[in-house]
């Protein structure tokens, strides 16, 4: 019988390492980190930012989601060194100052809009983009926008209902408005 090679992997201590500037939830922030290392993990492990989920880490169940630089990114698609200098706003950011709930985070929870939670980041970050562009969403908008995000709890019928939830009362100004980002070309 053959006999296995040694499994080498480099000392910790060999990894590049690199310290980030970056403004998280509006606040400033120096972060060391590897390069190697996600920005999901940057947010999770340093940062102590629970609320970004870990999934699937190739980029398809969307719990990962954040805002950076105004765009909903999945960030564990992108290296942590890649964020240098750039604004992230992650699900603990979303809430007013003060604490308590947005109108669309209050729209998801008058609605049953999740269960466990788990894929509350995309569905919330992919429906504060569409809330940007349009405050009249057709069903057929919400559920294009939520699309790239999975859920195994709702059934996302009730996902459709918060967001339209959401749409109207912000419209009807008896929220406040989501921020305004870049819509895509
Ligand atoms: S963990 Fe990033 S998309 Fe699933
Ligand atoms: S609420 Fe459980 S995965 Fe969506």
């Amino acid at each position: 019988m053959t006999e296995a090679l040694p499994t080498t992997t480099a000392p910790e201590s060999a990894i590049p390492t690199r310290e980030l500037s970056l403004t998280v939830n509006g606040r400033p922030c120096r972060v060391v980190c590897q390069d190697r290392q996600l920005l999901v993990e940057v947010l999770r492990e340093q940062l102590r930012l629970k609320g970004t989920h870990i999934g699937c880490l190739n980029g398809d169940c969307g719990a990962c989601t954040v805002e950076l630089d105004g765009k909903a990114i999945k960030s564990c698609l992108v290296l942590a060194p890649a964020a240098e200098g750039s604004e992230i706003i992650t699900l603990e950011g979303v809430g007013p100052d003060g604490g308590g709930l947005d109108p669309l985070q209050q729209a998801f929870w008058d609605n049953d809009g999740f269960q466990c939670g788990f894929c509350v980041p995309g569905q919330i970050f992919a429906a504060r983009q569409l809330l940007a562009r349009t405050l009249e969403p057709s069903d057929a908008e919400i559920r294009e926008a939520v699309a790239g995000n999975i859920c195994r709890c709702t059934g996302y019928q009730t996902i459709i209902e918060s967001v339209r939830a959401a749409a109207q009362a912000i419209g009807e100004g008896t929220e406040g408005l989501v921020p305004e980002v870049d819509t895509p070309a």
